[in-house]
């Protein structure tokens, strides 16, 4: 039975990809704030640090799978928090459990990235660089200083994206495939919070798929559970929009 670890287990995508694993024979590992296999904050370098112990311990040190899922939107109680979940707490977590993934059967990890990543300008914010660089304190400075819960959500997907494609080669040398998947609107807990927020609900609402409506987390995990899959096993590297066509709409010679 393949052993898979995911974050963000306990709620919206990450609870649908948890099922769909179980229903598809893993045994799942969750790792959440609550109601997981695995409890623990993984906006500190402490919580994870233990997310990471814990890990190893209950999967015996080899993973076959890895899914980096938790996230915080735009109305996370502070913008520093937001590089601190939606980038430190996954690439400290891919890093932290390479070793493990490396000794499985046909390893592959994937991280849950945003079609926001592509939103314009993003890619030249200096909390990117910081991110890119390893340099918390800086991310987290920067990001609370610039004050803009949407940049800092846009741009630590956009980092956490370069950081997994960078990771392609060295990866792919050890036989583990590990790709990005960019969702567009989900209806999911973090959705809402955005519909309902006086500063983002109305262009939340405005920002409509070439499909016309948003996904359900389902149609998310069953992508996810193909690029988990075997019959994945020559995708590596990539990042897969799952968007009803949102960034076609808006960049379409860019691909
Ligand atoms: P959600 O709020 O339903 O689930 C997020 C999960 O992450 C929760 O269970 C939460 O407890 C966990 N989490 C947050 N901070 C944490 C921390 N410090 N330590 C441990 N766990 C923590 O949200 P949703 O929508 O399922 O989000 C999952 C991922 O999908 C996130 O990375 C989000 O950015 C991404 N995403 C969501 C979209 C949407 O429209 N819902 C669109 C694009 C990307």
């Amino acid at each position: 039975m393949p052993i898979t670890a995911i974050t963000g287990s306990a709620s919206g995508i990450g609870a649908a990809v948890s099922a769909a694993l179980r229903a598809a024979g893993h045994q799942v590992i969750g790792i959440d704030r609550s109601n997981a296999e695995v409890i623990a904050d993984l906006s500190t370098a402490q919580g994870r640090d233990a997310a990471i112990t814990r890990v190893l311990e209950l999967s015996g040190g080899v993973l076959d799978g890895l899914i980096c899922c938790a996230g915080v939107g735009v109305t996370a109680p502070t913008c520093g928090l937001i590089p601190a979940v939606n980038y430190f707490g996954v690439s400290q977590l891919l890093d932290g459990l390479q070793g493990a993934l490396a000794k499985g059967q046909q390893p592959a990890a994937l991280v849950i990235g945003s079609v926001a990543a592509t939103h314009s300008g993003v890619d030249g914010q200096a909390m990117v660089e910081a991110m890119i660089a390893g340099d918390e304190v800086q991310a987290l400075e920067l990001a609370n200083t610039l004050g803009q819960p949407h940049v800092a959500y846009a741009a630590s997907k956009y980092a956490i994206s370069r950081h997994a494609r960078s990771l392609a080669v060295s990866w792919g040398k050890r036989g583990m495939r590990l790709n990005v998947v960019a969702p567009g609107a989900v209806e999911t807990p973090l959705h809402q919070a955005s519909l309902d927020d006086a500063r983002f609900g109305q262009a939340t609402r405005d920002f409509v798929a070439p499909l016309g409506r948003s996904s359900c987390p389902d149609e998310i995990a069953a992508v996810v559970v193909f690029l988990q899959s075997p019959q994945a096993s020559f995708v590596h590297g990539s990042v897969v929009f799952v968007d009803g066509g949102m960034d076609a709409m808006v960049r379409a010679p860019h691909f």
